[in-house]
């Protein structure tokens, strides 16, 4: 806090007792400098927990308190979302990658996809959006839609959104899959139950087990491993490479690569990969 006062005390043993239960619970890597991110995000549980300290916060972490971790996980995540981010993905999905998957997969007439990271939903949504535009009626897709929160992955489920979320979104797409609340739920929208009974929304922590045996045709996880180290990006990609097709496809975020990471995948073009033979 730039006034150097401080509503609670935080030793630099807090901060690092709490990012070693980051990294262990989330795999997000909390470098020095965002050690007044912590405090901000944290201080709101002390309130609701009437604590006085950090140094007491973690106690309550350390001594297996299973409620609070949850809301401590969930205060650490950055759900930064919005539909239709990086549109070029979705440009490329919706003229490349679904057109050639129509003739890949006309035999089996089934395509799955995995979003990895979902936060809020509006990434699973608007792939949902552009699966429904292209994809030939009776083709059987899914979209499993996974994230460590809580909080946001029962706001996708709902499938309900402030009115300022679809700004941007094209009239004809605004037009087919959303509906305005009225009365009590004016000013927010909701999504056609078209879209919602394709996604799956499911709570998962990447760093561990996975129970789903695939196969994904495409995969996207973007803007999620930026938080973690090489190593742990490294197992990552790996273990998606393993639950995917041949020829699967890896989404990934604006500011993340596979370079020097893994040779599982080729780049395509900007942030979209391609998995290779082993
Ligand atoms: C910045 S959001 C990205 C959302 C969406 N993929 C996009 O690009 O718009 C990152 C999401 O990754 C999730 N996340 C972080 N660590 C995770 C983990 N270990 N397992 C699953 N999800 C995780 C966070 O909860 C958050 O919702």
């Amino acid at each position: 806090m730039s006034s150097g006062i401080r509503e609670f005390r935080f030793s630099q043993q807090d901060f690092d007792t709490l990012r070693k239960l980051v990294k262990e619970h989330t795999g997000i890597n909390l470098s020095d400098h965002k050690r007044e991110m912590l405090y901000s995000r944290l201080a709101r549980r002390l309130r609701v927990l009437n604590l006085d300290t950090f140094a007491s916060y973690c106690e309550l972490l350390q001594s297996n308190a299973g409620d609070e971790l949850i809301q401590f996980i969930n205060s650490v995540t950055t759900n930064l979302t919005a539909f239709f981010r990086e549109s070029h993905h979705f440009d490329f999905l919706g003229q490349i990658l679904l057109p050639q998957l129509i003739i890949k997969n006309q035999a089996s007439r089934r395509i799955r996809i995995w979003s990895a990271g979902c936060a809020s939903g509006e990434e699973p949504y608007s792939i949902a959006m552009v699966v429904k535009e292209v994809i030939p009626a009776g083709w059987d897709v899914k979209i499993l839609a996974t994230d460590l929160d809580s909080n946001v992955l029962a706001k996708g489920a709902s499938g309900i959104y402030e009115e300022e979320r679809i700004n941007g979104i094209s009239q004809p797409r605004l037009h087919r899959w959303f509906k305005k609340g009225t009365g009590i739920r004016a000013g927010r929208v909701s999504i056609s139950p078209d879209l919602k009974d394709m996604v799956t929304f499911k709570q998962l922590n990447l760093m561990n087990g996975w129970p789903m045996k695939g196969p994904f045709d495409i995969i996207f996880c973007r803007n999620v491993v930026i938080y973690f180290d090489k190593p742990t990006q490294k197992v990552l990609f790996d273990r998606f490479a393993n639950l995917q097709n041949e020829e699967g496809y890896l989404f990934v975020g604006h500011s993340e690569n596979l370079f020097q990471i893994t040779t599982r995948f080729r780049l395509l073009q900007q942030t979209i990969y391609i998995k290779c033979e082993l």
